[in-house]
């Protein structure tokens, strides 16, 4: 879907990640490779978009949001859940459905204390209230840890991410009253300068042992986290991202531990991309983090 964004086009991202080729670079590391197809979402123009306590698009996207939380829970132990987005709005279905696998208890959801790497430019913390676009695709980690418009924040039926379960990689764009919220939320959010000066080895090695007992670790990589020069295709691209290799090693290092269960590929817009550039790049990602090494 692509209602949670301000810019039409990322609803086309997971016919561009299949188009290069993501099934067979997985299948060729092995791994077998089951397309469940897409998530049904209304079309923009059958709609009326209007702002509504402050969010644009509510009711589809917690439709598509329920839905791609069942369909996660819903996979069988041992599989990984890889999602193609779409905006990053999917996330707040993506990362509830991981923690409620196999965790659902007649009383209720008790989802699995899980943790979450949110590889972006962007914090996505706003809520409603904060944000300046109501483009929920803004809003994801906010409603995640329990802020925001209840009707998000309950797509865990009572489950949230604690804050400190959350590390953030590649950040380079926060809106002011969504500082202060991170802030006071405490997230650890890694910026551009930290990757600058203490590089993604110490930052992985540092991630993965703040989130050292969780035994599920969700990536949810927004496309726009890579410098706009290897992935154009983005809707809300700024400058100054990670180079082709720190995206790339990132993915290697978390591999490499062997903690990592889930992951979206997220925010890739085919409109305005270049040959399908961000998509080859993206699929390339996810290899990395699946397995794949140079030799
Ligand atoms: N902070 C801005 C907003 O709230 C941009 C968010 C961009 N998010 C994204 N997933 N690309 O509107
Ligand atoms: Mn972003
Ligand atoms: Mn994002």
């Amino acid at each position: 879907m692509d209602l949670g964004a301000g810019r039409r086009g990322v609803d086309m991202g997971p016919s561009a990640l299949r188009n290069a080729h993501l099934a067979t670079r997985l299948r060729e590391l092995g791994h077998t490779v089951n397309d469940l197809g897409d998530i049904a979402v209304a079309l923009p123009e059958t709609l009326d978009k209007h702002m509504e306590a402050g969010l644009v698009f509510l009711d589809p996207i917690i439709n598509a949001c329920r839905d791609a939380a069942e369909r996660v829970r819903a996979m069988p132990d041992g599989t990984f859940p890889l999602t193609l987005g779409g905006d990053h709005s999917v996330s707040m279905g993506t990362v509830t459905g991981n923690a409620l696998r196999g965790a659902v208890s007649k009383e209720g959801a008790q989802g699995v204390r899980s943790g979450l790497i949110w590889v972006d430019a962007h914090t996505d913390y706003n809520t409603p209230q904060s944000s300046p676009s109501g483009n929920i695709h803004g809003m994801p980690v906010a409603h995640l840890t329990g802020l925001g418009d209840p009707h998000l924040t309950g797509l865990g039926g009572g489950w949230h991410m604690r804050p400190e379960d959350i590390v953030m990689i590649g950040i380079r764009s926060v809106d002011a009253r969504e500082r202060a919220l991170m802030q006071e939320a405490g997230i650890l959010a890694y910026t551009m300068k930290e990757v600058d000066v203490r590089g993604i080895t110490r930052i992985v090695d540092e991630t993965l042992e703040r989130l050292g007992g969780l035994e599920r670790l969700h990536v949810s990589f927004d496309a726009d986290a890579l410098d706009p020069s290897i992935c154009p295709g983005v809707g809300t691209p700024v400058p100054g991202g990670l180079t082709y290799r720190e995206g790339h090693l990132l993915m290697e290092l978390l591999s490499e531990s062997g903690r990592v269960t889930s992951m979206d590929i997220v925010e890739v817009n085919p409109i305005l991309d270049t040959r399908n550039q961000t998509a080859e790049v993206m699929v390339g990602m996810a290899a990395s983090l699946l397995g794949q090494r140079i030799m």
